[in-house]
């Protein structure tokens, strides 16, 4: 579909949805100049942005007439479709482009997708990298998949939430990234968690130890390990870069002062326990990163 937009200067917009994350949505929007129309299921949401310069809609096909672009920010996809199904919603999304920001799973993503373009709409997908404090900062980005030509169009118009990032033509690839980038965050919050645990078992102070220590530690971690890592996930060559899996997993010290000390080991344990199969499976000269290939093997596809 073609979209004549080249200058983002006041393009109508609007929200379906005022959670946190859609008020914060609006918001920016509001801010960036735009006339905005907003809608939720709870009325009284919409009043402070009403105050603030919105339009109010009383029905997601209100809304979703009112904006060239449309802004979905539910709770999940199971009460997405009943909105675009609501009476007239089928007929006003026809030349729109509707920018899905709800989370939910790729396979959802790509059914959405083409429900709205047999509606005639332009679909995106967005994963939000950000909690509704920092829209509109520069820490703040949001991945989109779907119509490249509408992602194009309106690129300036979404910029003003965050830092936009494109990843492709299936919409399946915001939600599959998301969700992989918030692996890695809770990967890292596991990790703090037992670390945390080790220093208040010891009667440390556990907000010092993060600031002094735990955070640099990380940050050179992050720096220095896992660009390598990641090449060797690509490339399949894990050999080892100065300290080999089986060193790692000669003895379990982690363990065995985390039990002692009683703190629990379930949330290291897992990642121990492939280590030590890695190395049972004859990869010790290797270096962690081929724990991968118990995770998810080599051309094992979806
Ligand atoms: N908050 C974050 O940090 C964050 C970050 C990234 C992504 N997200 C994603 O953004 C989306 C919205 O999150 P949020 O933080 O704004 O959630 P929230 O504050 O809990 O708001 C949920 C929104 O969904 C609406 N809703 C729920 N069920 C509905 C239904 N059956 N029909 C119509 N509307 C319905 C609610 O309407 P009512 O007001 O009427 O209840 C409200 O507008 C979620 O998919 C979330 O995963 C959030």
């Amino acid at each position: 579909m073609e979209h004549s937009v080249g200058n983002a200067a006041r393009t109508n917009v609007s929200v379906l949805g005022l959670g946190d994350m859609g008020t914060a949505l609006a918001a920016a929007l509001l801010a960036a100049g735009h006339r905005v129309t907003v809608w939720n299921r709870t009325a009284r949401k919409a009043d402070a942005l009403v105050e603030k310069g919105a339009r109010r809609a009383l029905t997601p096909a209100e809304a979703i007439a009112a904006g060239e672009v449309v802004i979905v920010c539910i709770l999940d996809y199971a009460a997405v479709g009943p909105l675009l199904a609501d009476d007239g919603a089928g007929e006003a999304l026809k030349g729109r482009v509707v920018v899905n920001v709800t989370n939910g799973s790729p396979a959802e993503a790509r059914e959405l997708a083409e429900r709205v373009s047999g509606l005639g709409a332009d679909y995106l997908d967005g994963g939000i990298m950000a909690v509704p404090e920092i829209i509109g900062q520069p820490q703040a980005f949001v991945l989109y998949s779907g119509a490249e030509v509408a992602f194009r169009a309106y690129r300036e118009v979404l910029d003003a939430f965050a830092r936009s990032v494109y990843l492709g033509a299936d919409p399946g690839l915001a939600p599959l990234n998301d969700l992989a980038l918030l692996s890695g965050m809770y990967g890292m919050f596991g990790g703090f968690l037992h670390a945390a645990g080790l220093v208040r078992s010891a009667g440390g102070n556990v907000a010092e130890f993060t600031r002094e220590l735990l955070v640099p530690w990380l940050r050179a971690m992050a720096d220095s390990q896992l660009p390598a890592m990641a090449e060797q996930a690509d490339s399949g060559d894990y050999g080892a870069t100065g300290s080999n899996l089986a060193m790692q997993v000669s003895h379990d010290a982690i363990g065995d002062v985390s039990r002692a000390q009683g703190v629990s080991t379930e949330l290291f344990g897992p990642l121990w326990e492939l280590m030590k199969r890695r190395v049972a499976d004859g990869h010790g000269a290797e270096s962690v990163g081929g724990v991968l290939e118990l995770v998810h093997p080599r051309g094992g596809g979806a």
